[in-house]
């Protein structure tokens, strides 16, 4: 949520600021600034819109009208203060000589705004941030850290602040807290970006700022302080990230091509584990003797990767016999959750930057458990603060709805599932192997079912117009139906809900009427038959019913449902994985043809890193 990206070195900062917004952009979209820095002149300029960087970059012919070699550069999530030019970032002090760009919230923002305004200090935004930018003017008195340094022990809350002062055009400095920062190195150049992704294109050399530790970043590198502003080494990692990876490559949307790989990202993520006939583990710390006496597991996300949770629910409890609990990562902090050394925190999360499953990781970890994280982001907050991870390998997901992250999130954790199984000697050692197999098999599976698009494509042009979709599923056909549901209404806007099929006429089965649209999800083969009782069930009431099952059931399904798509018959820890696709692309196509803006949809931001 929000974008930040600095750069000081030999060249005109502007464009390398801009360039950076664009990669930044899936985190926010409301609005955008740069302030640059005029070593010559001693001018610190500022310029900002709202609306897309676009609206930006034409104002500034790409940046070429912005004289200066140092700046900062931001995109804006709306939080405090309607999308506006005042409100967007960079946020200047009374004087114009400080300029603050901003990820996350100062709670206190509202006490500290009061005091200056009693000092005199004239406010021009709605926004916590001017409070930031005004407070280190307060404190200011020729010695930017200093100042820095003070404000810090008076702000609340979650951020990562970029800051420029005109009085010091050979630094930047840099502060986190809560909110995702990451320094990058060059030749005689250093960066600033709160995703990787930002600064991939001058630099895979980079550091990452921990809680509490600010950054003065110079032509002359990088200089780190903890909070009590003691100097500190930050340890430098090379990103083997693709930057072709993170561009769209001839698609025309980010999350269309981020479907397509679905097969390579599981490539990626199953191959290296699956090595010998045996599932490996990277690093693996959890002993046989620690998930022998597991006594119960929590998964904890947020959105999608709540969803995988909960699929993973479903095949946990099935294959180790254990309770499995899953829990909203917003709720699961403030719940009293009943945890202890003997519960197995699984934590899933795409960004590793979520705030509310970070807070829910240390809420974890404080109660004693084991937290073990599921993240595609190599070197994020969550990954940094697990006592495991297994990363996903998907490779940098761009669109805001998540696809390839999902599925290798999901193939994941059912491998953990049937590790654990393997541990526990809960299967029998057929199954095992045949699970094994079967895994081996995802990617290629997966290809067959995407080479099916056109159909979908064709499913989605008849269902586009509708303004209220209901999925439905029983089991992990549910939790499918979740994932679908999400899908559609994120980038569609059209209104959906996801239902377990039997739950349907405790209630919400009175929504049906003539032509409401049903989606059914009938791919978990031991229940098929109860599914398909729901599917006559609102067909008689009127539904028009868009069916997924497997290709054994096909034939069956097709007498009752208006249309069917169809999966391969695999292994059924595999349907989930499998039966997300239709369902991601039917809500791309139907997104598509609403004239949605799908890598960016209205009111979301990539990484939540609020609560
Ligand atoms: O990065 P995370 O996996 O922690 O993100 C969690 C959710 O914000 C995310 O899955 C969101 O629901 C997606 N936009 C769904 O497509």
């Amino acid at each position: 949520m929000c974008g930040i990206v600095g750069y000081i070195g030999q060249e005109q900062a502007a464009p390398i600021l801009l360039e950076g917004l664009s990669r930044l952009e899936y985190r926010g979209y409301d609005s955008a600034g740069v302030a640059v820095l005029d070593g010559q002149t001693g001018r610190l300029s500022v310029r900002k819109a709202s609306g897309r960087l676009a609206v930006l970059a034409g104002q500034l012919h790409g940046g070429a009208d912005l004289p200066g070699s140092a700046g900062v550069g931001h995109t804006r999530w709306a939080t405090h203060g309607a999308p506006s030019d005042e409100n967007s970032h960079p946020q200047v002090s009374r004087s114009g000589r400080i300029a603050v760009v901003h990820n996350g919230i100062i709670e206190n923002y509202a006490g500290l705004k009061a005091f200056l305004e009693d000092k005199g200090v004239p406010f021009t935004s709605e926004t916590d941030t001017e409070v930031v930018a005004q407070l280190i003017e307060y404190f200011y008195d020729g010695d930017l850290l200093a100042a820095v340094g003070r404000v810090l022990r008076r702000i609340q809350g979650a951020y990562a602040l970029g800051i420029v002062c005109a009085d010091c055009p050979g630094q930047i400095v840099a502060v986190r807290k809560d909110s995702p920062l990451i320094l990058g190195y060059g030749e005689g150049c250093a960066f600033l970006a709160s995703d990787v992704t930002a600064i991939l294109r001058h630099t895979r050399q980079v550091s990452y700022l921990e809680d509490g530790e600010v950054a003065v970043l110079t032509r002359q590198g990088i200089r780190c302080y903890d909070r009590l502003m003691q100097p500190v080494e930050k340890p430098v990692v090379q990103v083997d990230w693709d930057v072709d990876a993170a561009e769209k490559g001839g698609y025309e949307h980010f999350m269309f091509k981020e479907i397509m790989e679905q097969p390579q990202a599981l490539r990626r993520c199953l191959s290296p584990r699956l090595q010998g006939g045996e599932i490996t583990l990277e690093n693996f710390a959890l002993s046989g003797q620690y998930i022998r006496e597991m006594e119960k597991i929590y998964i904890v996300a947020c959105g999608s990767s709540y969803h995988v949770g909960m699929v993973g629910k479903y095949q946990l409890e099935r294959l180790t016999r254990r309770p499995v609990e899953v829990a909203l990562a917003s709720e699961f902090r403030y719940m009293q959750p009943i945890v202890d050394r003997r519960t197995l925190v699984i934590v899933i999360s795409q960004s590793g930057e979520t705030l509310d499953t970070l807070a829910a990781l240390r809420e974890a970890r404080r109660l004693g458990a084991f937290v073990l994280s599921i993240v595609n982001v190599v070197g994020s907050s969550i990954a940094r603060e697990s006592d495991q991870v297994l990363y996903t390998w998907a490779g940098p997901e761009i669109a805001v709805a998540t696809t390839k992250a999902y599925s290798t999130q999901l193939a994941l954790l059912s491998l953990l599932a049937v590790y654990f199984a393997g541990e526990l000697g809960t299967v029998p050692q057929a199954e095992y192997r045949a699970a094994l197999d079967a895994f081996a098999q995802l990617p290629d599976e997966m290809e067959k079912v995407l080479e099916r698009k056109d159909g979908i494509q064709y499913f989605a042009s008849r269902c586009f117009n509708h303004s209220s979709v209901f999925f439905m599923g029983r089991n992990v056909d549910y939790a499918l139906g979740l994932e679908g549901s999400l899908k559609l209404k994120e980038i569609s806007y059209i209104h959906s809900e996801a239902y377990a099929a039997g739950e349907l006429k405790h209630g919400t089965i009175s929504l049906i009427e003539d032509g409401t649209l049903v989606v059914a999800l009938a791919t978990y083969d031991r229940l098929f038959p109860k599914v398909m009782s729901n599917v006559v069930e609102v067909k008689s009431r009127g539904a028009g019913v868009l069916a997924l099952t497997t290709e054994r059931r096909r034939e069956e399904m097709a007498r009752t449902a208006d249309a069917v798509m169809t999966i391969p018959d695999v292994h059924d820890l595999l349907l989930p994985c499998l039966g997300v696709v239709p369902l991601q692309l039917f809500a791309y196509y139907v997104a598509l043809q609403r004239g949605c803006d799908i890598d960016k949809p209205r009111n979301l931001a990539k990484s939540v890193t609020v609560e």
